[in-house]
């Protein structure tokens, strides 16, 4: 099976925060690894900004150790590094000072080609960099601005935030990323429900008992402690990647694949959430801390041993019975649960259906309902869950298995990393996979009510061991409806 590559047209790409974290790990890696497949064109450059002062040649030495690090040796070859680290160039520029500007305007010239930034850096310097920007006249017809979460830590800082952004920038330039619409088996979700004529009408509370999404992760904050602890799991994961997943699954088949009939659809969805506030967020919310236990068979410590701070209550788990009270789902929860320093690194979305009406093969046959499983990570692949007769001779037996297709040994080829694609969607102007501003805003809009009502009623966060699978409160929140979370039985 070989991929097909659409070459991008001409553009500079200017990464504010170029020598940082992100840079390193993923935006030069996935830079580098569409370079290799040839859909850069033309002397399409990419300008690495930041206060550090450094010379060109150096940004392509600490580009080229960034590449050793994180882009596997099969795929590194002499001449693509050489031909990617030729389109580097660097410009020591300060975001909110004079220095750099005048360099960083002259490097760029009055090219008339698709001119990105990305700014890598905090949110507090979005507005800043947006105004120097404009101020310096570098924002033109072919610009774009490409910012990232967190945006904003509630509704009132989103808000101020856009409006910042807005003023130099308009909303078709700006691209509001979540990495999470840039993995595969997201994009295939879309597929799945809208490239198939069989899903679609069994995509309602007529057919579907609930659905469960999960993302759970085994590592702990990781040296992130400052941001998170100021965070924790529902700004920084149900806000955006969970919310954004479950708009996916919820969403009417949009008119097509356009930017805004997506985000149209998402954002109904997001308007159509059922509120939690002080009354229910007892009852379908509940928050966790990891204290000290095992990641495999290696001892780890607690989050307040992580974070040096033993008082904090931040949660590091959450989980949410959410309802979307609109005509095709009210009456089907949809259970979501993100956490750290869980037995493994698991994303997943569980379509539940209900079960068969009647049962024509006995009382001592048994049969489970239908199950679609999208895995998102790893093993990126589906699962259709359905009952068969148990093979053999010997009776009519029953048994549930899944039509498993699991896509790296079905296609066998590498899996992009969700920033690949987006970073080339900013250049090929295509903002479907991008948060419009009003889907961010009313993400928040659903989200500040339930942090206030945690806070009014005093919740505090409940203790779940590193290494399993949070409060026992989370089993609880399912199990008392009747259900379980999924457990993969063929893993
Ligand atoms: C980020 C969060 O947005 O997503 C991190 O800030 C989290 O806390 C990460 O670890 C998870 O992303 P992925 O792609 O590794 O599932």
């Amino acid at each position: 099976m070989t991929s097909k590559f659409i070459p991008v047209e001409e553009f500079d790409y200017v990464v504010f925060g170029g020598t940082g974290d992100l840079a390193e790990r993923k935006l030069l890696p996935a830079l580098y690894r569409r370079a290799a497949d040839f859909q850069f064109t033309g002397d399409s450059r990419i300008i690495g900004a930041s206060r550090a002062k450094m010379t060109s040649e150096e940004y392509r030495q600490f580009a080229a150790k960034a590449l050793d690090a994180h882009v596997g040796d099969e795929e590194r070859d002499q001449t693509s590094v050489a031909d990617f680290l030729e389109r580097l160039h660097y410009v020591s520029v300060d975001a909110t000072q004079d220095a750099g500007w005048s360099e960083l305007k002259a490097l760029l010239g009055d090219e008339d080609r698709v001119r990105a930034f990305y700014l890598a850096v905090s949110p507090r310097l979005f507005g800043p960099i947006a105004s120097r920007l404009h101020g310096e006249g570098l924002v033109n017809e072919h610009s774009r601005l490409v910012i990232e979460k967190p945006i904003g830590h509630d509704l009132a800082s989103a808000i101020e935030l856009n409006r910042a952004v807005g003023e130099h920038f308009r909303e078709d330039q700006v691209y509001r990323i979540d990495h999470y619409l840039g993995k595969e088996t997201v994009q295939n979700l879309m597929a799945l429900r809208f490239a198939n004529a069989l899903f679609e009408p069994l995509w309602n509370s007529a057919h579907v008992d609930h659905v469960q999404i999960t993302v759970a992760e085994s590592l702990g904050v990781e040296g992130r402690g400052n941001y998170y602890d100021h965070s924790g799991a529902i700004r920084d994961m149900v806000q955006n990647h969970l919310l954004q997943l479950l708009c996916l699954v919820a969403m009417e088949p949009p008119a097509s694949i356009d930017a805004d009939a997506v985000r149209d659809e998402k954002l109904k969805v997001l308007r159509c959430l059922e509120p939690i506030g002080p009354a229910n967020v007892g009852d379908v919310t509940v928050r966790g801390q990891y204290v000290a236990g095992a990641s495999g068979t290696q001892a780890v410590p607690g989050y307040l041993d992580e974070i040096d701070n033993d008082q904090s209550d931040t949660e590091t788990y959450v989980a949410i019975k959410a309802e979307i009270s609109n005509w095709r789902w009210a009456g089907v929860p949809f259970y979501l649960r993100t956490g750290k320093r869980l037995p493994e690194r698991v994303s997943e979305i569980v379509i539940q259906f209900r079960p068969a009406p009647h049962n024509i093969f006995g009382e001592e046959e048994r049969f489970e309902a239908n199950r679609l499983v999208v895995r998102l990570q790893p093993d990126e692949g589906v699962k259709q869950w359905i009952m068969i007769k148990d093979p053999g001779p010997g009776g009519m037996r029953l048994r549930h298995v899944p039509l498993d297709m699991s896509f790296a040994k079905a296609f066998n080829v590498r899996s992009p990393d969700a920033y690949e694609r987006l970073l080339l969607d900013v250049i090929r102007g295509n903002a479907t996979l991008f948060m419009r501003r009003d889907e961010v805003e009313s993400a928040w809009t659903w989200v500040d009510p339930i942090i206030a009502a945690w806070r009014e009623t005093g919740k505090k966060v409940q203790r779940y061991t590193a290494g399993s699978w949070g409060p026992t409160a989370s089993i609880a929140l399912i199990e008392r409806d009747g259900r379980t979370w999924y457990e993969d039985e063929n893993a």
